[in-house]
């Protein structure tokens, strides 16, 4: 087996490739052989040391998501008393949300070979395919709890997508078409625009360039002066969460759930006048919610159905992880980036 360590904060050098030999599944454990690990924008930044509390200090193994074919079981796994939580070999299978927490700090996915409790795989569909199976929940689990499970948005929601070109808004666009909204998204790079146009996983009604100081007036046109009801948001930050307030329509909510701009002063005072809110959203939440296995099987459905499709940008050998960490870090894909041991 090889997986790729952190040996230090800093840049894509601090990333290097270790071999060691496969492990063996203790009791109540599978070994996974990741066919699947999705990136993400928080390996990044645990990699700089600006996300500690999910990575520890180095070295750490960094990966918040696989999918795989199960390789070997240990004692108990394929007599389990209940059939659902039953694991042989050969079976294709995602890791829960919580998997690599449950294995302590620093044991991330960026590993040929997985070791984890049975209970913390999900049985995958057939039809999806061995490349997809680590690349979905942080993409379709973050946009569709936010937007279904916790906002529970309803046909004709006008709801604005930033950072339109992410694997996670492109999720939403998706999502927020399923449910009957209006979905429009923005994003810092013109050049994009037509790109995301012609992307078919790409379902915005509208895209909006944020380069100018009163794009915001244009995406309020969108709603025919209403404003939005839900903004779905990574970067809520300074002038840009400024501008988003005034987008708000009354009673709308602003969900933040991600940390890419800088923090600036900013101005709430709008949101008594509109008796709106903002509110923050981690995926976490749904992890030992009691309602998991039902939003795991709701994307793992849509997915096989052909209802939502992921927008893979490229794959990489995960031993090619540093040259992938460059392309993520220069921001010029649109959707999911792939590693594939
Ligand atoms: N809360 C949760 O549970 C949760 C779960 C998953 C992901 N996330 C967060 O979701 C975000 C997207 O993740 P990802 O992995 O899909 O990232 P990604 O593929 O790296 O996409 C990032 C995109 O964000 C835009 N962007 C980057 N820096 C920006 C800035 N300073 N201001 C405005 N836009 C900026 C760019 O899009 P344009 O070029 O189109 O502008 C860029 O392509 C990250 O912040 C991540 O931490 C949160």
């Amino acid at each position: 087996m090889y997986r790729a360590v952190v040996k230090g904060f800093g840049g894509i050098d601090q990333l290097v490739i270790e071999d060691g030999p496969t492990p063996a599944p203790g009791p109540g454990e599978v070994v996974v052989r990741l066919t699947s690990i999705g990136m993400n924008h928080a390996e990044l930044m645990a990699r700089r040391g600006e996300y500690r509390l999910v990575s520890g200090n180095p070295p750490f193994i960094p990966g918040l998501e696989g999918g795989g074919i199960i390789e070997a079981v240990g004692e108990g796994v394929s007599d389990a008393p209940r059939a659902e939580q039953q694991r042989t070999v050969g079976q294709r299978v995602v890791l829960t949300l919580d998997a690599p927490a449950s294995r302590g700090l620093g044991q991330g996915t960026y590993q040929s070979h997985y070791v984890v409790a049975a209970d913390k795989t999900v049985l995958a569909p057939a039809a999806i395919a061995d490349e997809l199976l680590g690349a979905l929940w942080l993409p379709f689990l973050t946009a569709w709890g936010c937007l279904v499970w916790k906002q529970n948005i309803q046909p004709g929601a006008r709801v604005l997508i930033p950072a339109a070109s992410s694997s996670v808004a492109i999720a939403a666009s998706q999502v927020v078409k399923y449910y009957g909204g209006l979905a429009v998204g923005t994003t810092t790079r013109p050049e994009k625009v037509e790109r995301l146009a012609a992307l078919p996983e790409a379902r915005f009604d509208h895209i909006v360039v944020t380069h100018t100081p009163n794009w915001w007036r244009e995406a309020k046109k969108l709603t025919a002066g209403k404003g939005f009801d839900v903004i779905f948001d990574p970067v809520a930050a300074g002038a840009f969460l400024n501008q988003e307030i005034r987008l708000l329509a009354p009673h709308g909510t602003l969900w933040i759930y991600g940390l890419l701009g800088t923090p600036d002063t900013v101005d709430v005072t709008p949101l008594i006048r509109k008796m709106a809110s903002i509110r923050g959203w981690l995926l976490n939440e749904i992890a030992a919610s009691g309602s998991e296995q039902s939003a795991y099987r709701h994307v793992l459905d849509r997915i096989a159905d052909g209802t939502y499709t992921l927008p893979v940008a490229q794959t990489f050998s995960l031993r090619d992880v540093q040259t992938a960490h460059a392309v993520m870090e220069r921001g010029e894909h649109l959707g999911k980036l792939i590693l594939v041991p």
